[in-house]
């Protein structure tokens, strides 16, 4: 595996090797998990060239305190990407992605108004700008993006559309511990107790879509919160029901929509994010 600084060099040794089939590409920010390992077995398996990035987007974190303490081990990761058979990886320094300020503004319609959008103002766009940089770099046939992050997936999704960029966007499912708790990076920085009984909130989640015949939409996203709420480790930022398109709120279970439960849950200053689909 290959492991490359700089868009110019990475643009011209991919350039280099498109006419051998299709090129498969994983952006990530690192600190790599079971869940990100499934994007790249699934990358891996679909494409002729296969390659990560690593790349700590400064501009969509909201945070400061967050960006400073997120976690970073470059060495394990670059033994898991090497050790499922990718081509390259891509791990660029701020410099390199950004030499000058990135001024850019995404319009997202209702996407990014409500959930993530609303209570991390300008993530979005921060993603929007990291994603679009390496997506002309890379030029990729399929890109792999976790279910996990629901709400990123359908701005993503929404970007390729806009800009009528010729990529496949591939989604992948969660991948969960034993005990339910959604694989995140962010994990590693719970506390004991925290990380014990974070399991409620996939388990509230769960016997949530159980209670989808007795509670109207409205009641039982007050279960949700207040379950959740009931353990003194956590206090819920959202929960909301949504289409799984354009993300609007379900206001009834008779509407016809795919619909999602979308969870994001504060651990002290961890933040969890979880989803769940409903009938
Ligand atoms: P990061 O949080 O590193 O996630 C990289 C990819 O792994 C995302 O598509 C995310 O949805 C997926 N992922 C994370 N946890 C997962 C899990 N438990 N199961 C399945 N997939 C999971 O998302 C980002 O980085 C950044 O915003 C990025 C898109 C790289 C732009 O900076």
């Amino acid at each position: 595996m290959q492991i490359i600084k700089f868009n110019r060099e990475l643009k011209e040794r991919l350039d280099a090797l498109r006419q051998k089939g299709s090129v498969g590409f994983v952006p990530t920010m690192g600190a790599l998990h079971d869940g990100h390992r499934s994007l790249l077995k699934k990358c891996k398996s679909e494409n002729r060239i296969a390659i990560c990035s690593i790349f700590v987007n400064p501009t969509q974190f909201n945070d400061k305190n967050d960006l400073k303490n997120y976690p970073r081990n470059l060495e394990k990761d670059l033994q898991i990407i090497a050790d499922e058979g990718f081509d390259f990886t891509f791990c660029p320094d701020e410099k390199e992605m950004y030499p000058t300020p990135d001024m850019r503004q995404f319009e997202f319609g209702n996407l990014d108004k409500i959930m993530e959008g609303k209570h991390r103002p300008g993530h979005f766009n921060g993603v929007a700008q990291i994603v679009t940089k390496l997506f002309d770099t890379v030029r990729p046939d399929n890109a792999y993006f976790g279910e996990k992050d629901f709400q990123q997936l359908a701005i993503i999704k929404y970007l390729v559309r806009t800009f009528k960029l010729p990529i496949n966007i591939v989604s992948c499912p969660t991948i969960r511990e034993k005990d339910g708790l959604a694989l995140s990076s962010r994990n590693l920085l719970l506390g004991s107790e925290e990380r014990k009984n974070a399991t409620l909130i996939w388990q509230t989640l769960f016997k949530a879509k159980s209670l989808q015949n007795e509670l109207n939409v409205s009641d039982l996203k007050k279960w949700v919160i207040e379950q959740v709420n009931s353990c003194p480790y956590f206090k819920v930022e959202y929960f909301e029901i949504v289409d799984d398109l354009e993300l609007h709120p379900i206001l009834n279970w008779d509407e016809k929509n795919n619909k999602v439960g979308c969870i994001a849950v504060r651990a002290d200053t961890v933040r969890l994010i979880d989803n769940i689909r409903f009938n």
